[in-house]
């Protein structure tokens, strides 16, 4: 009996930023023993994380006006427009910051370069939360994520200040650039605020799918990153599976396959990882 070789890439799940937000929750719950710790939506993007942290105390809400006076506001690692920062302070929450300090620059950069004269552009997903509160930091900031949207920036002829959501892939930041370039903008300043956490783990899923035969990216299926993960790998040509957690598998996932690759997404834990390799390992390709 052969069972599945399962290949792992160099780079995969928990980055920094994740880390530190889990850390800052926990003991932001261990320090306000009686409860009243509530995150402004999910801290993370992974469903298996946010449960654990509820279990530990941590509550959720989705509007800031719930909220009793005196409680914790973690904010997540996504970050919030300063809007959220300033009605949490009149409402007398006391607000504990979990944003990723690479949001944070994102936030700073947008800031700078509306205060430097420049029509900002942020190249991203605007229902994204990291996109909803970076933008927040400069009025009228346009989101842009396709070349058919750039037109919408065309009245704006003058000094073009740009940025991106840190957890875009650099071609198809690249790719929009080039397309800007080629209009008629006078003025056009770029501030690189991709996150490289996500690049490496990008580099490496796709150097992994020279080989594999099949890839399974494993992650929330709101995260961005893990998405641009699966993305990229179905860009190879790769049959590619976004799973959350080995509930989501099939065995006819891997029919006529012997070689699986894994990778998974910034806010996916070890726990999830090495439980989906286990028993992948020991799956029996079902035959085609
Ligand atoms: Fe921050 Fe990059 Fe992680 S932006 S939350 S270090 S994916």
């Amino acid at each position: 009996m052969r069972l599945m070789e399962v290949i792992l890439a160099s780079k995969r799940g928990f980055c920094f930023g994740v880390e530190d937000a889990i850390e800052l929750a926990q003991n932001t719950i261990e320090s306000n023993p009686t409860g009243e710790v509530i995150a402004l939506g999910p801290v993370i993007h992974n469903k298996q994380v946010v449960h654990q942290l509820q279990t530990e105390g941590l509550d959720q809400s989705g509007d800031l006006e719930e909220i009793p006076a005196g409680h914790t506001l973690l904010i997540r690692s996504h970050g919030a427009p300063p809007e959220i920062h300033d009605r949490a302070e009149q409402r007398n929450l006391n607000v504990v910051d979990a944003t990723c300090i690479l949001v944070k620059k994102a936030q700073n950069v947008v800031r700078k370069l509306h205060e430097e004269g420049y029509q900002v552009i942020m190249i991203g997903d605007r229902q994204h939360p990291e996109v909803i509160g970076v933008i927040g930091y400069a009025p009228d900031v346009i989101v842009i994520d396709s070349e058919e949207e750039i037109d919408e920036v065309l009245p704006h002829r003058g000094k073009l200040g740009i940025v991106a959501q840190t957890t875009h892939a650099p071609e198809h930041v690249a790719d929009m650039i080039g397309a800007i370039c080629a209009r008629p903008f006078r003025e056009i300043k770029i501030v690189n605020t991709l996150c490289l956490e996500v690049i490496r783990r990008q580099e490496a899923a796709v150097e992994l799918c020279r080989d594999v035969e099949v890839m399974f990216v494993l992650g929330g299926l709101h995260s961005a990153n893990t998405r641009e993960l699966a993305r990229l790998c179905v860009d190879q040509g790769m049959i590619t599976f976004h799973l959350e957690t080995w509930d989501d598998f099939r065995s006819d996932m891997v029919a006529g396959k012997r070689v699986a690759g894994v990778t998974a997404g910034a806010s996916t834990p070890d726990s999830v990882i090495n439980h989906f390799v286990e028993n992948l390992k020991r799956a029996q390709p079902a035959s085609v």
